[in-house]
């Protein structure tokens, strides 16, 4: 089974081909992060614009490298929210266009659903290693979720952000701390480097298993300003130590919330591991802390497989196929498309 993933929810035109759900044979990105980055974030605008440009040399491209015609395809999948709007819209016609065109079957997915079968293109099926349920955190630039995965297809949302989601805190410190866009890469980048030596808070909501990050990005903010990194000063060069110090903080802010939110959801659902997806899941401080901490087997994509990307969308859209789950061609975008949740 051969299938075509087109994912085009955010910054990245992205196109793969899949074999039988977790071979990748080609897996092709155009990246406008340059493009986002003079602005410090995504602008929707030019988002779906270069989506525009770049959608249609993307995909031959993931053809080409597959060594395969459109003819060979057995679906074509496409993430269809949750996301920006005029970008999921270039996505979604493309496909459309493509399996009218050709009558091979459409799948409309959703994208946290590709982050999460991100893992089988490891080789892993969850079913058998390490078994539902398990309790899965996706964390990105949108969306801080934690999700019982029950079976294919079935899922629990059983704690999610309040406010700002995880990548989006990052981005946002990186922005005060002046380390520029995307955040989280640069926050980790830099916190290497950096002491825990100042203060920032753990936010934790009682008796919940959600998150909340806007307390902990006006912590941060404060503490810049107190220690005059922000707004950075004119006459001197900022201090590299400070900024690393206050960026280790930060990070080990987040990366704890989670890690301890996670494995609370693991005692109360008695799950037998934990899987990680979404951008901030490439964070090798949440990897390692994850690891180190779990009594349950943590399963997580390579970092290049935890940001957005096309193989995780035709990885999710084989599971789709094999249940003869297919979308019609009036398939329309949803930007706040929710996980068909159970509860
Ligand atoms: O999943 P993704 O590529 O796109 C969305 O669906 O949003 O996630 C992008 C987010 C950005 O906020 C970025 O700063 C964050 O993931 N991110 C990271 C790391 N790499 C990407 N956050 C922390 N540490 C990283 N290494
Ligand atoms: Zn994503």
């Amino acid at each position: 089974m051969l299938i075509l993933g087109i994912e085009t929810s955010c910054d990245e035109t992205a196109a793969a081909v899949v074999e039988n759900g977790n071979h990748i044979l080609s897996n092709v990105i155009a990246s406008q992060v340059e493009l986002h980055a003079r602005y410090g974030g995504i602008v929707p605008e030019i988002a779906s614009r270069q989506h525009l440009l770049s959608i249609e040399s993307t995909i031959t491209e993931s053809l080409r490298t597959a060594n395969l015609s459109i003819q060979d395809l057995d679906g074509i999948a496409v993430t269809h929210g949750p996301g920006l709007a005029g970008a999921l819209i270039v996505g979604v016609n493309f496909a459309k266009s493509l399996a009218y065109a050709t009558n091979i079957p459409l799948l409309g997915i959703n994208h946290l659903e590709g982050h999460i079968y991100a893992i089988e293109l490891e080789g892993f099926n969850p079913e058998d290693n390490p078994g539902f349920p398990i309790v899965s955190l996706i964390a990105s630039g949108g969306h801080t979720e934690l999700i019982l995965f029950k079976g294919h297809g079935s899922y629990e949302l059983i704690g999610r952000t309040r406010d700002d989601a995880a990548g989006e805190a990052f981005d946002k410190a990186a922005r005060v701390l002046g380390l520029g866009f995307p955040g989280g890469p640069a926050i980790q980048r830099v916190a290497k480097k950096g002491l825990l030596e100042i203060l920032l808070p753990r936010p934790t909501i009682k008796n919940s298993l959600d998150f909340s990050f806007s307390g902990l990005k006006t912590a941060l903010l404060r503490k810049a300003q107190e220690l005059k990194v922000y707004p950075p000063p004119i006459e001197k060069t900022l201090d590299k130590e400070l900024i690393a110090n206050i960026a280790a903080e930060f990070q080990d802010s987040i990366v704890e919330v989670m890690v301890n939110r996670t494995l609370e959801a693991i005692e109360l659902y008695k799950a037998k591991g934990i899987l990680l997806g979404g951008g901030v899941a490439a964070n090798s401080q949440l990897r390692d802390e994850m690891i180190k901490k779990s009594q349950v087997p943590v399963l997580m994509p390579n970092p290049k497989l935890c940001t957005d990307n096309g193989a995780m969308i035709a990885a999710a859209g084989y599971r789709r196929l094999i249940q003869g789950e297919f979308s019609s061609l009036n398939l329309d975008v949803i930007p706040n498309l929710q996980l068909s949740y159970d509860n």
